[in-house]
Protein backbone atom coordinates (compact mmCIF):
# COMPACT_ATOMS: atom_id res chain seq x y z
CA UNK A 1 0.00 0.00 0.00
CA UNK A 2 2.63 2.49 1.00
CA UNK A 3 5.20 1.40 -1.83
CA UNK A 4 4.71 3.80 -4.72
CA UNK A 5 4.92 6.56 -1.77
CA UNK A 6 8.44 4.57 -0.74
CA UNK A 7 9.75 4.44 -4.18
CA UNK A 8 8.60 8.15 -4.93
CA UNK A 9 10.88 9.69 -1.99
CA UNK A 10 13.38 7.61 -2.58
CA UNK A 11 13.58 8.48 -6.35
CA UNK A 12 13.67 12.51 -4.92
CA UNK A 13 16.49 11.38 -2.46
CA UNK A 14 18.56 9.90 -5.08
CA UNK A 15 17.68 12.74 -7.25
CA UNK A 16 18.71 15.41 -4.01
CA UNK A 17 15.25 16.95 -3.87
CA UNK A 18 14.22 15.23 -0.78
CA UNK A 19 12.78 17.97 1.27
CA UNK A 20 12.45 17.36 5.46
CA UNK A 21 10.69 19.90 7.38
CA UNK A 22 13.67 21.76 10.40
CA UNK A 23 13.78 23.88 13.00
CA UNK A 24 15.11 27.44 12.20
CA UNK A 25 18.40 28.25 13.77
CA UNK A 26 21.14 30.57 12.77
CA UNK A 27 20.62 34.43 11.49
CA UNK A 28 17.35 34.57 9.54
CA UNK A 29 18.26 35.04 5.87
CA UNK A 30 15.54 33.95 4.32
CA UNK A 31 12.39 34.27 5.86
CA UNK A 32 9.80 36.72 4.97
CA UNK A 33 9.90 38.20 8.17
CA UNK A 34 11.33 41.14 6.59
CA UNK A 35 10.47 43.80 9.73
CA UNK A 36 11.28 40.90 12.34
CA UNK A 37 7.90 42.05 13.58
CA UNK A 38 6.96 37.93 14.19
CA UNK A 39 8.67 37.84 17.58
CA UNK A 40 9.02 41.75 18.34
CA UNK A 41 8.03 42.81 22.16
CA UNK A 42 5.22 45.16 20.89
CA UNK A 43 3.87 42.26 19.02
CA UNK A 44 3.67 39.98 22.01
CA UNK A 45 2.38 43.04 23.95
CA UNK A 46 -0.92 43.39 21.70
CA UNK A 47 -1.71 39.90 21.48
CA UNK A 48 -1.13 39.42 25.66
CA UNK A 49 -3.41 42.33 26.00
CA UNK A 50 -6.33 40.97 23.44
CA UNK A 51 -6.22 37.83 25.33
CA UNK A 52 -6.49 39.82 28.95
CA UNK A 53 -9.31 42.18 27.27
CA UNK A 54 -10.65 38.57 26.53
CA UNK A 55 -10.81 38.17 23.07
CA UNK A 56 -11.14 34.10 22.22
CA UNK A 57 -8.63 31.86 21.30
CA UNK A 58 -10.68 29.83 18.64
CA UNK A 59 -13.46 32.32 16.61
CA UNK A 60 -15.36 28.78 16.62
CA UNK A 61 -16.54 28.58 13.21
CA UNK A 62 -17.34 30.22 10.23
CA UNK A 63 -17.99 34.17 10.01
CA UNK A 64 -21.21 33.21 8.45
CA UNK A 65 -21.87 31.32 11.60
CA UNK A 66 -20.81 32.16 15.08
CA UNK A 67 -17.55 33.12 13.91
CA UNK A 68 -17.76 36.35 13.33
CA UNK A 69 -15.76 38.79 15.89
CA UNK A 70 -15.19 42.15 16.78
CA UNK A 71 -11.60 42.37 16.44
CA UNK A 72 -12.41 40.52 12.74
CA UNK A 73 -14.22 43.65 11.81
CA UNK A 74 -11.95 46.33 13.32
CA UNK A 75 -9.16 45.15 11.24
CA UNK A 76 -11.00 44.94 8.36
CA UNK A 77 -11.87 48.78 9.08
CA UNK A 78 -8.77 49.60 9.93
CA UNK A 79 -7.01 48.02 7.15
CA UNK A 80 -9.48 49.58 4.66
CA UNK A 81 -9.17 52.49 5.96
CA UNK A 82 -5.24 52.24 6.31
CA UNK A 83 -4.90 51.38 2.30
CA UNK A 84 -7.52 53.79 1.64
CA UNK A 85 -9.99 51.43 -0.13
CA UNK A 86 -13.66 51.16 0.28
CA UNK A 87 -13.28 47.79 2.01
CA UNK A 88 -10.98 45.26 3.13
CA UNK A 89 -11.71 41.21 3.71
CA UNK A 90 -9.90 38.96 5.81
CA UNK A 91 -8.66 35.30 5.27
CA UNK A 92 -7.19 32.84 6.94
CA UNK A 93 -3.86 33.42 4.69
CA UNK A 94 -2.62 34.52 1.39
CA UNK A 95 -3.00 31.33 -0.51
CA UNK A 96 -7.09 31.74 0.83
CA UNK A 97 -7.11 35.20 -0.23
CA UNK A 98 -6.09 34.56 -3.92
CA UNK A 99 -7.70 31.38 -4.29
CA UNK A 100 -11.19 32.47 -3.00
CA UNK A 101 -11.05 35.72 -4.93
CA UNK A 102 -10.02 34.03 -8.26
CA UNK A 103 -12.87 30.95 -7.86
CA UNK A 104 -15.48 33.22 -6.88
CA UNK A 105 -15.69 37.08 -8.56
CA UNK A 106 -14.61 36.14 -12.28
CA UNK A 107 -17.12 34.64 -14.16
CA UNK A 108 -17.99 31.87 -16.47
CA UNK A 109 -16.96 33.95 -20.13
CA UNK A 110 -14.57 36.17 -18.82
CA UNK A 111 -10.75 35.97 -18.58
CA UNK A 112 -8.26 35.95 -16.30
CA UNK A 113 -4.21 37.26 -17.38
CA UNK A 114 -2.29 35.74 -15.21
CA UNK A 115 1.59 36.55 -15.46
CA UNK A 116 3.50 33.77 -15.41
CA UNK A 117 5.19 34.22 -12.21
CA UNK A 118 2.79 34.87 -9.65
CA UNK A 119 2.08 32.45 -6.74
CA UNK A 120 0.55 28.84 -6.82
CA UNK A 121 -2.05 30.17 -5.39
CA UNK A 122 -3.24 32.50 -8.30
CA UNK A 123 -2.80 29.93 -10.92
CA UNK A 124 -4.30 26.97 -8.77
CA UNK A 125 -7.54 29.57 -7.92
CA UNK A 126 -7.88 30.10 -12.16
CA UNK A 127 -7.32 26.41 -12.93
CA UNK A 128 -10.41 25.96 -10.06
CA UNK A 129 -12.78 28.86 -10.93
CA UNK A 130 -15.39 29.72 -13.76
CA UNK A 131 -13.16 31.95 -16.22
CA UNK A 132 -10.82 30.95 -18.87
CA UNK A 133 -7.44 31.99 -18.68
CA UNK A 134 -4.10 32.52 -20.03
CA UNK A 135 -0.59 33.74 -19.13
CA UNK A 136 1.60 36.32 -20.35
CA UNK A 137 4.74 36.68 -20.39
CA UNK A 138 6.32 37.75 -17.12
CA UNK A 139 6.18 41.72 -16.61
CA UNK A 140 5.77 42.66 -20.11
CA UNK A 141 2.74 44.69 -20.61
CA UNK A 142 2.85 43.96 -24.31
CA UNK A 143 2.27 40.59 -23.78
CA UNK A 144 -1.06 40.91 -21.70
CA UNK A 145 -2.49 43.24 -24.53
CA UNK A 146 -1.44 40.86 -27.27
CA UNK A 147 -3.38 38.00 -24.57
CA UNK A 148 -6.25 40.57 -24.54
CA UNK A 149 -6.79 40.98 -27.92
CA UNK A 150 -6.14 37.45 -29.01
CA UNK A 151 -9.03 36.12 -26.64
CA UNK A 152 -11.17 38.83 -28.03
CA UNK A 153 -10.98 38.01 -31.23
CA UNK A 154 -11.67 34.36 -31.02
CA UNK A 155 -15.43 35.70 -29.66
CA UNK A 156 -14.32 36.16 -25.90
CA UNK A 157 -16.82 39.01 -24.83
CA UNK A 158 -16.73 38.47 -21.29
CA UNK A 159 -14.74 41.08 -18.91
CA UNK A 160 -10.71 40.81 -18.78
CA UNK A 161 -9.13 40.24 -14.95
CA UNK A 162 -5.43 40.68 -15.07
CA UNK A 163 -3.18 39.41 -12.44
CA UNK A 164 0.41 40.14 -10.87
CA UNK A 165 2.27 40.30 -7.81
CA UNK A 166 3.67 44.14 -7.59
CA UNK A 167 7.02 42.49 -6.26
CA UNK A 168 8.36 39.31 -7.26
CA UNK A 169 10.11 37.47 -4.32
CA UNK A 170 11.92 35.07 -6.47
CA UNK A 171 13.61 37.89 -8.47
CA UNK A 172 13.38 40.73 -6.87
CA UNK A 173 11.58 42.19 -9.56
CA UNK A 174 8.70 45.17 -9.38
CA UNK A 175 5.55 44.69 -12.10
CA UNK A 176 5.15 47.85 -14.36
CA UNK A 177 2.10 48.80 -12.64
CA UNK A 178 1.63 51.65 -14.28
CA UNK A 179 1.59 50.11 -17.73
CA UNK A 180 -0.83 47.59 -16.08
CA UNK A 181 -3.31 50.27 -14.25
CA UNK A 182 -3.12 51.92 -17.79
CA UNK A 183 -4.24 48.60 -19.83
CA UNK A 184 -6.88 48.01 -17.06
CA UNK A 185 -8.55 50.80 -17.93
CA UNK A 186 -8.47 50.95 -21.78
CA UNK A 187 -9.91 47.17 -21.38
CA UNK A 188 -12.09 48.22 -18.88
CA UNK A 189 -10.85 45.30 -16.84
CA UNK A 190 -9.86 44.88 -13.52
CA UNK A 191 -6.61 44.33 -12.08
CA UNK A 192 -5.85 42.02 -8.97
CA UNK A 193 -2.35 42.41 -7.21
CA UNK A 194 -1.07 40.35 -4.76
CA UNK A 195 1.42 42.66 -2.11
CA UNK A 196 2.50 39.75 -0.39
CA UNK A 197 6.11 41.05 -0.53
CA UNK A 198 5.79 44.87 -0.67
CA UNK A 199 3.43 44.77 2.21
CA UNK A 200 4.80 46.70 4.97
CA UNK A 201 7.87 47.37 3.49
CA UNK A 202 7.01 49.46 0.03
CA UNK A 203 4.87 52.24 -1.13
CA UNK A 204 3.77 55.26 1.47
CA UNK A 205 3.56 54.17 4.72
CA UNK A 206 4.58 50.41 3.77
CA UNK A 207 0.92 50.13 1.79
CA UNK A 208 2.39 48.38 -0.48
CA UNK A 209 2.83 49.37 -4.21
CA UNK A 210 -0.32 49.99 -5.06
CA UNK A 211 -0.78 52.79 -2.71
CA UNK A 212 -0.26 55.15 -5.91
CA UNK A 213 -2.93 54.11 -7.42
CA UNK A 214 -5.81 53.55 -3.93
CA UNK A 215 -9.10 53.97 -4.27
CA UNK A 216 -9.91 52.91 -8.05
CA UNK A 217 -12.86 50.56 -8.58
CA UNK A 218 -11.69 48.40 -11.17
CA UNK A 219 -8.54 47.49 -8.39
CA UNK A 220 -8.25 45.14 -5.92
CA UNK A 221 -5.13 44.20 -3.63
CA UNK A 222 -3.89 41.26 -1.35
CA UNK A 223 -2.32 42.24 1.47
CA UNK A 224 -0.93 39.26 3.39
CA UNK A 225 -0.33 39.49 7.29
CA UNK A 226 2.33 36.99 7.87
CA UNK A 227 5.15 38.13 6.30
CA UNK A 228 6.70 41.54 6.97
CA UNK A 229 3.45 42.06 9.23
CA UNK A 230 4.80 39.44 11.33
CA UNK A 231 1.29 37.43 11.83
CA UNK A 232 -0.87 35.00 9.94
CA UNK A 233 -3.77 35.77 7.34
CA UNK A 234 -4.51 38.25 4.32
CA UNK A 235 -6.85 41.09 3.79
CA UNK A 236 -8.35 41.54 0.23
CA UNK A 237 -9.00 45.23 -0.36
CA UNK A 238 -11.95 45.66 -3.11
CA UNK A 239 -15.42 47.80 -3.10
CA UNK A 240 -18.19 47.31 -1.30
CA UNK A 241 -19.99 45.12 -3.84
CA UNK A 242 -17.25 43.02 -4.43
CA UNK A 243 -16.69 42.37 -0.65
CA UNK A 244 -20.32 41.60 -0.15
CA UNK A 245 -20.65 39.35 -3.66
CA UNK A 246 -17.60 37.53 -1.71
CA UNK A 247 -19.59 37.02 1.64
CA UNK A 248 -22.04 35.87 -0.50
CA UNK A 249 -20.53 33.21 -2.92
CA UNK A 250 -16.76 32.25 -1.67
CA UNK A 251 -17.41 29.18 -0.79
CA UNK A 252 -13.52 29.01 1.27
CA UNK A 253 -14.93 32.03 3.23
CA UNK A 254 -18.34 30.38 3.97
CA UNK A 255 -16.97 27.35 5.03
CA UNK A 256 -13.47 27.90 6.30
CA UNK A 257 -13.64 28.05 10.35
CA UNK A 258 -11.82 31.90 11.13
CA UNK A 259 -8.65 32.28 12.95
CA UNK A 260 -8.53 35.23 15.17
CA UNK A 261 -6.58 38.62 13.54
C1 LIG B 1 3.10 36.15 -3.64
C2 LIG B 1 2.47 35.29 -2.59
N1 LIG B 1 1.14 35.26 -2.51
C3 LIG B 1 0.52 34.51 -1.59
C4 LIG B 1 1.23 33.74 -0.70
C5 LIG B 1 0.50 32.89 0.29
O1 LIG B 1 0.45 33.52 1.51
P1 LIG B 1 0.19 32.71 2.88
O2 LIG B 1 1.49 32.09 3.24
O3 LIG B 1 -0.31 33.73 3.83
O4 LIG B 1 -0.88 31.68 2.57
C6 LIG B 1 2.63 33.76 -0.73
C7 LIG B 1 3.38 32.94 0.25
O5 LIG B 1 4.48 32.58 0.10
C8 LIG B 1 3.27 34.56 -1.72
O6 LIG B 1 4.59 34.59 -1.81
Amino acid sequence: MLAEYASSLYALNEDGRLRGLKQHAGIDFVSNDYLALANAPRMRKAVSAALEAGTTIGAGGSRLLRGNCAEHETLEAEAAQFFRAETALFFGGGYMANFSVLTTLPQRGDLLVLDSLVHASIHEGARAGRADFRISNHNDPESVVDTIRDWRSKGGTGRIWIVAESLYSMDGDFAPLDDLVAIADRHDAFLMVDEAHATGVYGEQGRGLTAAYEGRENLLTVHTCGKALGAAGALVTASVVLRDFMINRCRPFIFATAHHP
